[in-house]
C-alpha cells in the first residue's frame, strides 16, 4: 500500500471480526512501529499487548467499558517511559560505534544534555515522553493497516486505575490505548465514509501564527 492510501483508508474501528491475528504479523507490526522517529532516540515507549479475554476485560473496566477493547484481538497499551536516561548510553554507544558521532567526549556530551532532561519536573517529564511515545502509537497503527489489521487510538480510559490494574512500576505514563483486529466486514462499510477534516486553509499557517475561528470540516482533499 502506498503511504497516502493507507492514511486515507485508516479508519478507527470499533467493530471487529473473529479472526486471529497471527504472531508473525503481530511481530512484524511491532517491528515496524519501532521505526518511530523519538528525541535523541531514545525510543521510551513500551508496548503491553493484551490478547487473552481476562486481561482485556481488566483493561475495558479501567477504559469506561469500552467495548471493542474486548471485542478486538489485541488490546496494546502504549506507555512513555519518563525517564530520559533509561535507554540513553546503549543508544549513543550505537551512535558512536556508527560514527554518528565521531569521538566518546561526544558521547559524554550528549549524555550531560540528557541528564539536564532527567532533571525536568514530572509534567515536563511526562510530556516529554508523550511525544515519541504518541508518534510510536501513529506508527502502530499505520503499521497495522498496512497488514489489514485496523485500529482505534484510545484517551478514553483511567490512568491511575489502569496503573493499579496491571501493576505498572512508577515512572511509566499510559500514553494511549490502540484496539488491533481484523475490521468486522459490515461494519467497514458503517465506518468506512471519512469524517470531515478541517481544511489545510484553516490549519496550516505560513510565517506567521494565525489561528482561524473559522470551524469547518470538509472532506479531505487527498489529491496531488
Ligand atoms: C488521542 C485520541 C483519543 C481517542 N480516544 C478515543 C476513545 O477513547 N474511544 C474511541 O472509540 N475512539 C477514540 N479516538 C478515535 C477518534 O474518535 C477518531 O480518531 C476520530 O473520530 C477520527 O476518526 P478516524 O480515526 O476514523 O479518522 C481517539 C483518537 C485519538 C487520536
Amino acid at each position: 500500500m502506498e503511504f497516502t492510501e493507507t492514511a486515507a483508508t485508516r479508519r478507527s474501528v470499533h467493530e471487529y471480526s473473529d479472526e486471529l491475528i497471527d504472531q508473525s504479523t503481530l511481530d512484524a507490526i511491532f517491528r515496524t512501529t519501532t521505526l518511530a522517529p523519538s528525541g535523541y532516540n531514545l525510543q521510551p515507549w513500551e508496548f503491553l499487548a493484551l490478547r487473552d479475554g481476562e486481561t482485556k476485560t481488566a483493561l475495558k473496566q479501567v477504559a469506561n467499558g469500552q467495548e471493542h477493547v474486548v471485542d478486538a484481538d489485541t488490546a496494546v497499551v502504549i506507555f512513555g517511559n519518563t525517564d530520559p536516561m533509561a535507554h540513553a548510553e546503549t543508544v549513543f554507544d550505537d551512535w558512536l560505534a556508527k560514527g554518528y558521532i565521531p569521538t566518546e567526549d561526544v558521547r559524554a556530551a550528549l549524555l550531560d544534555n540528557v541528564e539536564t532532561m532527567a532533571g525536568m519536573s514530572e509534567a515536563e517529564r511526562r510530556i516529554w515522553t508523550t511525544r515519541s511515545s504518541a508518534l510510536a502509537a501513529m506508527t502502530l497503527m499505520y503499521a497495522a493497516w498496512e497488514h489489514g489489521v485496523a485500529s482505534c487510538p484510545m484517551e478514553g480510559f483511567d490512568a491511575t486505575a489502569l496503573i493499579e490494574a496491571f501493576d505498572i512500576p512508577e515512572g511509566y505514563e499510559p500514553v494511549m490505548l490502540v484496539t488491533l483486529g481484523y475490521p468486522d466486514s459490515e461494519a467497514a462499510d458503517i465506518e468506512n465514509e471519512r469524517k470531515g477534516r478541517r481544511p489545510i486553509e484553516d490549519v496550516v499557517h505560513y510565517e506567521e501564527f494565525d489561528p482561524s475561528e473559522r470551524s469547518t470540516v470538509e472532506a479531505p482533499d487527498i489529491g496531488e
